[in-house]
């Protein structure tokens, strides 16, 4: 199993079960949020019965986030954690989501402009390995279920290092691996009979949702993400698992 989920030395990266080029992956990921953006946020809630909503807010408790801090929410989609930012820190400094699939972003501005606090959020189409940002932009850097589709995950936490300030902070929400066997068997189960069967309920699409359930199998576990982290510079590296492990939060600081 490539733990890397990215690109290694012969430049190739996991896309659901399959290896493929590295180069492949980016258009092939926008495919699918392409594809599945209007049926997005109705699908979080049915596949999770809204436990996505805890997560993310989990998330926000352990950033904490201050008004007058710079925030880049990356893979941000349509928006969920942008709008908890700032809901939380109503004079942040800056609010910008960045994210791969301009369709997914369409959805989060028009989820976000009935608000004229969400109205702040600067929505920008752009890949994590070539942040469109001078070095030390932010203050924090969040990336919810993001990590896992991105061509490579260890130029993409570079990337994220570099546009932090020294003293800014990371924090990761990422599916993650359960610790116990008989857990996994249920949760395999539901994930890969279930999960794909709603996708083409609910969004007419089952094999966006089949690439899903197979790259959360593909994802590094907590402590291997965890020593990745630190690989790519960060430090105090720590996490804490959410729904036994089903996600995990990863915070990292650059210091
Ligand atoms: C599962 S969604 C998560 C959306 C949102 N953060 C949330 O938690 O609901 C993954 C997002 O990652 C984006 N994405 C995938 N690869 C990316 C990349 N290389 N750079 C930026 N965004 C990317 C996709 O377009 C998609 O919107």
């Amino acid at each position: 199993m490539d733990k890397s989920s990215g690109a290694s030395a012969s430049n190739s990266a996991s896309f659901g079960f399959r290896t493929i080029d590295a180069e492949q992956k980016p258009r092939l990921v926008q495919e699918v949020f392409r594809s599945v953006s209007s049926r997005y946020d109705i699908m979080n809630d049915a596949m999770s019965l809204g436990i996505h909503r805890l997560w993310k807010n989990a998330l926000l408790d352990w950033l904490a986030p201050l008004d007058g801090r710079r925030f880049l929410d990356l893979a941000g989609g349509t928006g969920d954690v942008a709008r908890g930012v700032l809901s939380r820190a109503p004079q942040a400094a800056a609010v910008v989501v960045v994210d791969l699939t301009e369709d997914m972003l369409a959805e989060g501005r028009r989820k976000s402009a009935g608000d004229r606090a969400r109205k702040r959020i600067r929505w920008i189409v752009g890949d994590a390995q070539r942040l469109p940002f001078p070095d030390a932009s932010f203050d924090c850097c969040t990336v919810s279920f993001g990590l896992r589709n991105f061509g490579s995950v260890g130029d993409s936490l570079a990337e994220i290092h570099r546009v932090l300030r020294t003293g800014g902070r990371l924090v990761v929400l990422e599916f993650s691996q359960v610790p116990n066997e008989g857990l996994q068997w249920l949760y395999d189960h539901y994930s890969f009979r279930v999960i794909p069967a709603m996708g083409r309920l609910i969004a007419n699409d089952r094999e966006s949702y089949q690439y899903l359930v197979e790259s959360i199998r593909r994802f590094p576990d907590q402590d291997a993400l965890a020593g990745l982290m630190t690989d790519c510079g960060y430090d105090r590296v720590s996490y804490r698992n959410l729904s036994m492990g089903i996600a995990a939060l990863h915070s990292g600081w650059k210091l």
